[in-house]
């Protein structure tokens, strides 16, 4: 009853209130921390603009359209979005933009227009834009810009026209040549053949230009028209030459890439004013030392120093302690990587460069790093950064950085070192960051890192390490994250973690761990803040284990996701015991059978948890589980088996933001625990078998009415019985006019009854009773006197009788009651009946217009059809109009047996007295039959009111009561009238 006068309620309040549009969009997600500004419409199905966009509400500022078959964007796409800052449509199949297809856009300041196939483009499609300050178009299939495309771009900063068929620069040039604030130009990838411009420049404020991957055979620009360019890049124009630079001046360029063209730098230089220093002379082909020479030479006629020297993709080979002899003093960074160096041999090379701050090496063939302990060698004081990343290296001997002892960062990673000497990194006391990950390192030992001291951040992850020694890490009290993770760690030896005293962030994940060992994480009790146990091979074989995490007061990120092979399968009740820190925590893909309703009760922190195919087929959360994470925002629970969405599971998480409940089974929720979630946002339902019944027509209701949550692709989530029904728009008006209402209001009659009715019939009882007997005798009284008035007789008596009985009414009857003195006036069949009439319609009115019907009742009578009518008619006048109008007269006595099957009949002798005829047996004939006709006529003068009282039955005529009950029973004895 309660949960009825509720839905009628809330019912009332739906229809009642106003109508506020819901907060779920056809094909895009709200970012639910955005406040409605920014939307992702991604990967949708659908290939019209409007069908995507039209519900989404003014409000945005950030829109992503990718990913979607669209292939037109219409006029006035975005009027109704005129806030718009930054628009996204990449990655679609645009072929035609409208003229005026961003009308309105004022605000707009990105506008991302890649990977589509735009091959035209109108000449006012950007007319409105005057805020935009970056325009991409990377790409697409333009073959030119239509003239004054950019005329109103005047804030435009960066110009993106990548990957596409562009022929004439000129056209370019002059459509950006007024936009004073253009920064960057890019055209790479493109068929231009020359910079050749007619009579226009650049703007001034454009400083980056990127022309690579064209088809420049030639600048073909006059000598000022680079003049502001600070970064340019002409790499794979492979057919430009030395000489199309002759007359340009490149006097502020800081930054010139020349690589895979037909450059030669050192003529180059000879002809350029560029700074020297200034280009990356990768891939320019200095393959050899005498080429490598040679251009050293010529840098150290223009320059004493330089900063960097970028040898990369030269195809160098071999590098010896004359190669860069004759350069300018380099203080900042060597780089040759992308080469085919097979050694560096401790940078010998480099031997009259010790300044240098950096050297990297990557994407060689190196094989080894060996000792450089020897006796002519050379110390870089001032190398704080060497990368051996993207070798093949094997083995790094000791004292492999012995020249390089200030280094900060060492990168090793991506190799194939199985071989790594003790003392390998001795002596780098200054280390802060080493990189050893993805190698074939087995062992770690505890002189390996003892002298890095500083060490901060160390990375072993993707290596084959089994064991964790004793004081593999003893002395590295600064190391804030170790990441051991894709190891294959069995266990820790007792304390193969002391010294850790920073250690800050943990990575274990992808081990071969079977325990959480509680004896080592006591080390970093006051520091640990994530620790990564995902994917290891950890259960528990009991639900009552001393919780292992109870120091780690600041752990606020736990993974125990996806442990290995079969899952968690357990989880301890203790647990998480004094996590209270924990902001986060994963579960997922555990197949764990329970999950304890107390197991998270010591989270009061939490934020994040993660429990998306936890657990077991069916999950069935208990009551209270989330009782204490109220500070809970986010909740994955997707494949859970959830079957109940349920207020007192749910309930309790206050805070919650987002829920992600999809590819669970519940096939209705009650929106009651909903409404308990106060800051929901977010909620994906995708993929859940909600069935389209009036269970779940409150929900329909809720999720398109409610202002506050996104329920996501509400649109587009189908019916469970029919795919092709949407849950958004099945139809529940039954359901309410049914269930609410007809059930409220018959329940609620039932009981009014059930209450009111005994209680006025103890009450009332005698009263009522009393009124109705009133009433009723006062209704029939009136009803008569209407009646009589009504009637005027015309005979005094109908006369119904069968023919074989004509002889006794013609000779006894008729003269007894016509003649002799008393003049009735009868009504007989034969003499009296209209001519011409229908029988029936003569025999209604001879009963209803005489006073009495006198049935002459015989055997023959009985069987007669009319004679029956007219006891019909008579009778029905007796019993249903209550007017006494028949007056039975029996010739002869019959037996009840014989009036048995003449049902009225009977019962018109039960009611009423009745008249017999005295037969020729009778003792005294003549004295009876006067008796008789005497009885008869004061019968006939009595008014047709029934009586009911017997006090009047003749003495003569008629049976006592008893008497006439044993002559029906005694049947053919025949009958007389008592003298
Ligand atoms: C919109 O996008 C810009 C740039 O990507 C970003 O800086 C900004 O925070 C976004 N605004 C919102 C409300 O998401
Ligand atoms: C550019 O945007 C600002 C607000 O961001 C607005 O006030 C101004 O009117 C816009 N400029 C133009 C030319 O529409
Ligand atoms: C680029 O231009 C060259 C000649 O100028 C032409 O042969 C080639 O087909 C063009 N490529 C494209 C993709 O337009």
């Amino acid at each position: 009853m309660a949960s009825l006068t509720q839905r009628l309620l809330s019912l009332t309040v739906i229809l009642g209130a106003v109508q506020i549009s819901g907060y779920s969009f056809k094909n895009c997600i709200a970012d639910p921390y955005s406040n409605g500004k920014s939307f992702n419409c991604i990967r949708r199905k659908e290939k019209s603009m409007s069908a995507i966009i039209n519900d989404l509400p003014q409000s945005v500022i950030n829109l992503t359209i990718s990913i979607n078959p669209l292939w037109d964007i219409p006029n006035s796409s975005f009027v109704h979005l005129s806030r718009l800052q930054n628009l996204r449509i990449d990655h679609n199949h645009v072929q035609i933009i409208a003229e005026f297809a961003f009308k309105d856009l004022h605000q707009l300041k990105s506008l991302n227009l890649s990977f589509n196939n735009i091959s035209e483009l109108s000449h006012s499609v950007f007319k409105d834009l005057h805020n935009l300050t970056f325009l991409s178009l990377t790409n697409n299939k333009l073959k030119q810009l239509p003239v004054g495309i950019f005329s109103s771009l005047f804030n435009l900063d960066t110009l993106i026209v990548r990957q596409n068929f562009m022929k004439d620069f000129s056209g370019i040039a002059e459509s950006v040549s007024h936009l004073s604030n253009l920064k960057k130009l890019d055209l790479c990838f493109n068929n231009l053949t020359s910079l050749s411009h007619s009579n226009v420049s650049l703007p001034k404020s454009l400083t980056v230009l990127y022309v690579c991957k064209n088809n420049l055979l030639k600048l073909g620009c006059n000598y000022s028209f680079l003049r502001y360019i600070e970064t340019l890049d002409l790499s794979y124009n492979y057919r430009l030459n030395t000489m199309a630079f002759q007359g340009v001046d490149l006097g502020k360029i800081n930054y010139l890439r020349l690589r895979s063209t037909s450059v030669k730098v050192v003529e180059f230089l000879n002809i350029s004013n560029i700074k020297a220093s200034h280009v990356d002379f990768s891939g320019t082909g200095l393959r050899n030392d005498s080429l490598l020479m040679v251009l050293c030479r010529s840098l150290k006629k223009k320059l004493r120093w330089i900063q960097n020297l970028n040898l990369n993709n030269n195809k160098i080979k071999n590098l010896t302690n004359y190669t860069l002899y004759y350069c300018p003093n380099i203080t900042g960074a060597v780089n040759v990587s992308n080469n085919e160096l097979k050694t560096t041999n401790c940078l010998n090379f480099l031997h009259n460069q010790t300044n240098i701050k950096s050297f990297s090496a990557e994407h060689n063939h190196i094989t080894s790093l060996k000792s450089c302990k020897t006796q002519n060698m050379v110390y870089f004081q001032n190398l704080e950064e060497l990368s051996y990343r993207y070798n093949r290296i094997l083995y790094v001997d000791s004292y492999a950085f012995y020249h390089t002892p200030n280094i900060k960062t060492l990168k090793l990673n991506i190799n194939t070192i199985a071989f790594l000497s003790r003392k390998a990194f001795n002596g780098l006391e200054r280390l802060q960051t080493l990189r050893l990950d993805n190698n074939l390192l087995t062992d770690l030992f505890n002189e390996t890192f003892e002298d890095n001291v500083n060490l901060q951040i160390l990375n072993l992850r993707n290596n084959r390490i089994s064991v964790i020694f004793n004081g593999t890490f003893h002395t590295l009290g600064r190391l804030t994250t170790l990441d051991l993770g894709g190891n294959k760690i069995t266990h820790f030896q007792p304390s193969g973690l002391d010294g850790l005293k920073s250690l800050s962030k943990f990575y274990l994940d992808g081990n071969n761990l079977k325990q959480i060992d509680t004896s080592f994480y006591h080390v970093f009790q006051d520091t640990l803040t994530v620790l990564d146990l995902q994917s290891n091979k950890i259960s528990f074989l009991n639900e009552n284990i001393s919780s292992p995490f109870i120091n780690l007061t600041k752990l606020h990120d736990l993974k125990l996701d996806g442990q290995q092979p079969y899952g968690l399968t357990v989880l301890p009740h203790t647990l998480f015991r004094g996590l209270h820190s924990l902001k986060s925590l994963y579960l997922t893909n555990n197949n764990i059978f329970h999950i304890a309703p107390e197991v998270f009760d010591d989270l009061i922190g939490l934020r994040f948890l993660s429990l998306d195919n936890c657990c077991v087929g069916v999950a069935n959360l208990q009551p209270g589980i989330f009782k204490n994470l109220r500070n809970l925002t986010k909740l994955t629970a997707e494949n859970m088996g959830i079957q109940n969405f349920s207020k007192e599971v749910f309930g309790n998480l206050t805070q919650l933001h987002t829920l992600q409940l999809n590819r669970n089974v519940m096939q209705s929720i009650h929106i009651d625990a909903l409404e308990s979630l106060p800051k929901l946002r977010y909620l994906d339902l995708r993929n859940i078998p909600l069935s389209c019944t009036c269970q779940n027509s409150l929900l329909q209701n809720w999720t398109l009415q409610n202002p506050n949550v996104q329920i996501v692709y509400l649109y587009n989530l189908s019916c469970q019985h029919n795919a092709n029904l949407k849950f958004y728009n099945f139809d529940t008006k039954v359901c309410y006019i049914d269930l609410g209402k007809y059930l409220f209001i018959s329940t609620a009659v039932v009981i009014f009854l059930f209450t009111v009715i005994p209680l006025l019939y103890v009450k009332l009882y005698w009263n009522l009773k009393y009124s109705y007997y009133v009433f009723r005798s006062w209704f029939s009284e009136q009803w008569l006197k209407i009646r009589e008035e009504e009637e005027n007789c015309k005979y005094d008596a109908f006369i119904s009788y069968n023919s074989s009985d004509e002889q006794w009414v013609m000779d006894q009857l008729l003269p007894n009651l016509e003649g002799n003195g008393s003049s009735f006036k009868l009504c007989l069949h034969h003499r009296d009946f209209e001519l011409g009439r229908d029988i029936v319609d003569n025999i209604v009115s001879a009963v209803y217009s005489s006073r009495k019907t006198i049935c002459v009742v015989s055997r023959n009578f009985l069987q007669s059809e009319w004679c029956s009518l007219e006891i019909q008619l008579a009778s029905y006048r007796l019993f249903n109009e209550h007017r006494d109008v028949l007056l039975p007269l029996f010739l002869e006595s019959i037996s009840e047996r014989q009036l048995s099957s003449y049902h009225r009949m009977r019962k018109v002798m039960l009611k009423k007295t009745y008249l017999q005829w005295p037969g020729s047996d009778c003792t005294n004939p003549k004295q009876a039959q006067d008796l008789f006709w005497n009885q008869l006529r004061r019968a006939m003068r009595t008014g047709s009111q029934v009586r009911t009282e017997e006090s009047d039955k003749s003495e003569y005529c008629v049976a006592t009561e008893s008497e006439k009950n044993e002559h029906f029973e005694t049947s053919d004895e025949n009958y007389y009238l008592l003298p």
